[in-house]
């Protein structure tokens, strides 16, 4: 008799207790609803799809856990208990590997002891890391809660861009490995150039059938774009460089630990601080513990802290890894190379500090309420769990396996929150121009059809028609199927296999697309109308 685990599916890692019923939604009414709205993913009533691939963020099931957290929720002004809950569960996540302290677990037991709650949590010391503890927390600030990730870039960006300024008018280059499109649109708004330096192998082939037997980690930064970046534009042009773990601009892929070494490596030899967009890091860090030799036998939390010891800050959107439905952060390694560099007359995280007050509010909420910092605290802990994060990438693979087999133009190997298309290989053998957005049309043909909400990442969303030629190879053409964590079963994957099958077979008749109203509007795919242009 085979044993659970040599059975050849994994044993399951957990089960839904809360169910929501579809709306019976015909195609005529999203017919309707569709020409109502302009057209546009984002102006669609959720309510009215069947399945809804839009985002991954925030958009996942909480576990009992995080529910029962949420109650221990403080909606006081300032120093809420989930402040401190939360600033422990950082460090426990990015510093302390497989010695956590899990001091959450002093207010879900309800604790009474008040001197163990002085000394373990409320006033405590800490510096040198990402979250200064106590007394270094008010006269050295370097942790900032923020209501979700583009808050973040938002803050980093907006505080630095004036202090590089006025130390030298000159024009500055933020590179990464694939910036997302707030990031890219934060750093823009704030004068400095946004460098994509995708993996060469990006959009290589690969076979469907050994996604589990390897990982060309596809998400890795350009070292050699990075190096001759630098060379070419100068060190004092670069104010940091940024990888994104993993990369969802370049269709969700992973990032090695060997490429994040490298990246380190450069980062000290020219002396600039190396920063995380660390948005899915536990998805990030399962592909190098399936992948990477020498991690296999290593905890995820390892994994984490080894990642992260080779960084001097990360911007975080709390809701990616099905973390949790709000939250986001800015963290940066007291008397690092960031702390330096920036602490021009006056240190930096008083300013960023001053910033957060003025457009979030007080430093413990950030613009949360205290349930959800509690609710993310606790995801903190359950985004690291193996069975959890093994379900969810197999899920993903499965569907990128379906279509695969279908003959779909699928980027392969499936990343880990979502699928990607690749709408170059797709419309080939049709007039679809990358100045159509068949990507776009495609989009919207298959929430009309089938109720199923995708969203191109693409020519459309990254302004292809407003680049330069030079600019315009940092843009893919994909269309990409977000999974929400622990939202959709097997069920919901199939049927939306058999209608990106069907329109595939039918897409000589996917219209091109129009922007009818606001092609000039900054992050325009949230917010411009569209018209498809049908055949007659
Ligand atoms: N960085 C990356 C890599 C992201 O994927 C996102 C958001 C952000 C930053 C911004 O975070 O939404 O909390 O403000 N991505 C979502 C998505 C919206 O659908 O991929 P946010």
């Amino acid at each position: 008799m085979k044993s659970q685990d040599e059975l050849g599916v994994p044993v399951p890692a957990n089960k839904p207790l809360v169910v929501r019923t579809i709306k019976k939604v015909t195609k005529e009414q999203r017919e309707y609803v569709l020409e109502k709205t302009e057209y546009n993913m984002f102006s669609f009533p959720a309510d009215l799809t069947f399945v809804d691939f839009l985002s991954d963020s925030g958009s996942g099931t909480m576990t009992d856990y995080q529910w029962a957290a949420l109650f221990h929720g403080d909606e006081s002004y300032a120093r809420n208990k989930g402040y401190y809950v939360l600033l422990e569960a950082v460090r426990d996540t990015f510093e302390r590997g497989d010695n956590p302290k899990r001091s959450i677990d002093l207010i879900l037991s309800g604790e009474t002891n008040v001197k163990k709650l002085i000394d373990e949590l409320y006033i405590t010391s800490y510096e040198g890391g990402f979250v200064n503890g106590g007394i270094h927390q008010l006269t050295r600030p370097n942790a900032f809660i923020v209501p979700q990730g583009r808050c973040a870039e938002h803050l980093l960006f907006s505080t630095i861009a004036p202090l590089l300024k006025e130390n030298k008018n000159i024009t500055y280059y933020i590179p990464n490995n694939g910036h997302f499109d707030t990031t890219e649109a934060n750093i823009v708004a704030n004068g400095i150039k946004a460098i994509n330096l995708f993996s060469a192998n990006l959009m290589e082939d690969f076979p469907y059938d050994e996604m589990d037997k390897r990982n060309p980690f596809k998400g890795n930064m350009d070292l050699e774009g990075l190096e001759d970046l630098i060379q070419d534009k100068s060190v004092e042009s670069i104010p940091l460089i940024y990888v994104t773990i993993t990369n969802n601009t370049a269709a969700g892929q992973p990032v090695s630990m060997k490429n994040i070494k490298s990246v380190h490596k450069i980062a000290k030899k020219y002396n600039l601080p190396f920063f995380f967009d660390a948005c899915r890091f536990s998805e990030n860090a399962n592909f190098i513990k399936e992948f990477e030799e020498g991690y296999k036998n290593r905890s995820i939390q390892s994994i984490v802290q080894e990642m992260f010891s080779y960084v001097d800050g990360f911007t975080i959107s709390f809701k990616k890894d099905g973390l949790a439905n709000m939250g986001g952060g800015l963290f940066f390694r007291d008397k690092g190379l960031f702390h330096k560099k920036f602490s021009i007359n006056g240190d930096i995280g008083i300013r960023l500090k001053e910033r957060q007050i003025l457009t979030f509010g007080n430093d413990s909420y950030g613009g949360m309420s205290g349930r959800d910092i509690m609710a993310l605290a606790a995801g903190l802990y359950e985004v690291i769990k193996q069975p959890y994060l093994n379900e969810r990438k197999n899920q993903v693979r499965e569907f990128a396996r379906k279509l695969a087999k279908n003959g779909i133009p699928v980027i392969l190997p499936a990343g880990g929150h979502a699928v990607y298309l690749n709408m170059d290989k797709f419309f080939e053998g049709t007039d679809m121009k990358i100045e159509d957005f068949g990507g776009v049309g495609f989009t919207i043909e298959l929430l009309k059809h089938f109720g199923i909400r995708a969203v191109e990442l693409g020519p459309f969303a990254f302004e292809w028609d407003k680049k330069t030629p030079e600019q315009r190879k940092g843009i893919l053409n994909l269309v990409r199927f977000a999974m929400p964590r622990n939202v959709y079963s097997a069920s919901h994957i199939d049927y939306a296999v058999a209608a990106i099958t069907e329109l595939y077979h039918n897409k000589e008749k996917i219209p091109k697309v129009r922007i009818s109203r606001g092609a000039e509007l900054r992050l325009r795919h949230f917010q411009t109308g569209l018209q498809p242009i049908y055949k007659s």
